[in-house]
């Protein structure tokens, strides 16, 4: 094991949808019968696919590959997928997001995702100590009324989900539009978390900050605002930035380099690295710490 392995690391923003690997879908494919749901034959033609250019294309095949996982088993063999190589790179702590209504759109029920799930994180806290807290994250491109639907269903669940979060599209759905879900969220105890600045502007950092988030998910478009760096260096706010993710879905396309050593070299911002889709961008944590822009 080497020296980046061996460091003891927490991921805290990675989705359990994102480590499903080629070979995993066209295994759960097969073993649920639904390989003419995924638009693939082959483990080839699934990696060959993966050629992005931006967040939305990205999305595109993620939700596809979703058609895999149907059963309890399904989100417990992913999320045990994931955990084991996690734990080969040192993650001690994980917080990794799920999407609820991918799932529950396609009639999986909320239960047999989230129990598939914690039954897995809780094998693993049993096996190596891991500790972990779900966090759910809602779909920004079905807009805020489906939002507090899947708080209404995450309730059943409360006490196996630690907190709630924002995903999906940016451009167009900013982050304002979930206020209500959110306030509710609180209300009932959840931790508070969004993807903000991915690909959007500055403005949506500032909506996820009006929101009551504790962590800012990418937040690298922060760079555009000033006042906004200074506000994040000054509260101490988390910003989970994701190299690869970035460098794959062309953000900052030609200058992310530059653009991440400008954020880096602020010296004043607390600043965590993730693996966000690994299985989709090539690579899980240690590789986030050792891969050239
Ligand atoms: N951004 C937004 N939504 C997502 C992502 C991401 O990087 N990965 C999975 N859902
Ligand atoms: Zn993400």
């Amino acid at each position: 094991m080497d020296l980046v392995d061996a460091l003891p690391k927490a991921e805290l923003h990675v989705h359990l949808e994102g480590t499903l690997e080629p070979e995993q879908m066209m295994y759960l494919a097969q073993r649920n019968n639904v390989l003419d749901q995924i638009p693939y034959d082959s483990v080839e033609e699934v990696r060959k696919a993966y050629d992005f250019k931006d967040l939305q294309s990205f999305l595109d095949l993620y939700y596809a590959g979703c058609a895999v996982l149907l059963e309890q088993q399904d989100f417990y063999d992913l999320t045990w997928a994931y955990l084991e190589r996690a734990h080969a790179e040192g993650v001690v702590h994980v917080e990794p997001f799920f999407d609820p209504q991918t799932h529950t759109q396609r009639n999986v029920p909320f239960g047999t995702a989230v129990k598939g799930v914690h039954a897995a994180l809780k094998d693993a806290e049993a096996k190596w100590g891991m500790t972990s807290g779900i966090i759910i994250c809602f779909l920004r491109h079905l807009g805020p009324e489906a939002a507090l639907e899947c708080l209404e269903e995450a309730l059943l669940f409360k006490d196996m989900i630690m907190g709630v979060g924002l995903d999906s599209t940016e451009i167009g759905w900013p982050n304002k539009l979930f206020t209500e879900a959110f306030t509710r969220a609180k209300a009932e105890g959840f931790r508070l978390v969004a993807h903000a600045g991915e690909e959007g502007p500055a403005e949506n950092v500032h909506q996820a900050l009006a929101l009551g988030v504790q962590r800012v998910d990418h937040g690298i478009h922060s760079l555009e605002d000033p006042d906004l760096l200074k506000q994040l260096a000054e509260r101490r706010m988390p910003l989970t930035l994701c190299p690869l993710s970035n460098l794959k879905l062309k953000v900052y396309d030609g200058e992310l380099q530059e653009r991440m050593q400008e954020l880096f070299g602020l010296g004043n911002l607390c600043i965590t690295v993730n693996s966000d889709d690994p299985a989709y961008f090539g690579g899980y944590m240690s590789l986030q710490l050792t891969t050239e822009l």
